[in-house]
This record gives C-alpha cells, structure tokens and sequence, in this order.
C-alpha cells in the first residue's frame, strides 16, 4: 500500500501542473469582453488621439489666423486650424463621408471637395452634409513658438 504522504505529494503535483491550464483558460475567459489592443498601436480607432503628446508639429507662425494648415502628425495628418492668434485647434483632415481631405478653412468654413460637406472653421461640427458627422479633434497645444501634440 502506498504511503498516505507520497500520495498526497503525487496529487499535489498533478494539481499543480493542472492549475497552469486552468489559470490561462480563465484569462482567456477574462479577455474575451475587451480583447487588448494590437500591439505597437495606442489606439487604431479613430477616437481623436494624435499620438503621443509633445511632439513638434510646425511653427505656430506657419499656421495662419483665420485659416489653417494639414501637417504631418506621428499618427497621420493633422488639420491644424487659428481662428484666432493664440487659438489652435487640431482636426482630422479625413471627411468622415468617404475619406477625401478637407481643404483648409475659408472664411470660417472648413469644405471637402469630395461632394461638398461643409464643417466649422473652428470646431470641426458638421454644418452641411452629405457627411453625418464632424471631423474628429485631435488634442494639440501652443507651446511657445510652436504647436505639439497635447
Ligand atoms: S468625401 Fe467629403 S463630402 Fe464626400
């Protein structure tokens, strides 16, 4: 007859190299609501991130008051737009109707040349379709004589 301490040691054993499987089938369980991002992304929705903040994207006295300028953001282009002197926002360029690049703001309005959606010269909003939303902000800021992402 098997000794009652060995037993318990071999039953320990197999506990333990059977709790591995166990512990990785409830993570996966765990993840299955919210699966994590791929890797080497932030984030590839489309939720208004620019990327990672503080990078140098033009000297503010290139964007011009009134108007705006389409830059190279680390994540895509960004649509920077004035409408006053120390007042810089950032915009996706991309029409949210079928992806052409909006023009800069004329006159408050920002338009696409697609099919002619018009957007605010400022905030982004929609104004005027066929587009059913407005572009997506992207956080920048002055810093100095510059513009960074935020
Ligand atoms: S792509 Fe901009 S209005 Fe159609």
């Amino acid at each position: 007859m098997p000794d009652p301490t060995r037993r318990n040691v071999v039953c320990g054993l197999l506990i333990g190299l059977a709790a591995p499987g166990a512990l990785a089938a409830c993570s996966t369980t765990a993840t299955q609501g919210n699966p994590p991002a791929p890797a080497g992304s932030s984030s590839s929705e489309n939720t208004g991130s620019g990327g990672p903040s503080g990078v140098t994207l033009t000297k503010l006295s290139d964007v011009p008051v009134g108007s705006g300028l389409i830059v190279a953001g680390p994540s895509g282009k960004i649509l920077l737009v004035r409408p006053a002197d120390n007042e810089v926002h950032g915009l996706d360029p991309v029409c949210p109707h079928a992806g052409v690049t909006v023009a800069v703001p004329k006159k408050g309005t920002i338009t696409c040349p697609g099919h002619g959606s018009q957007f605010d010269g400022s905030t982004g909003e929609l104004r005027k379709g066929p587009a059913t939303t407005g572009l997506t902000k992207i956080p920048v800021k002055i810093s100095g004589d510059s513009v960074v992402t935020a």
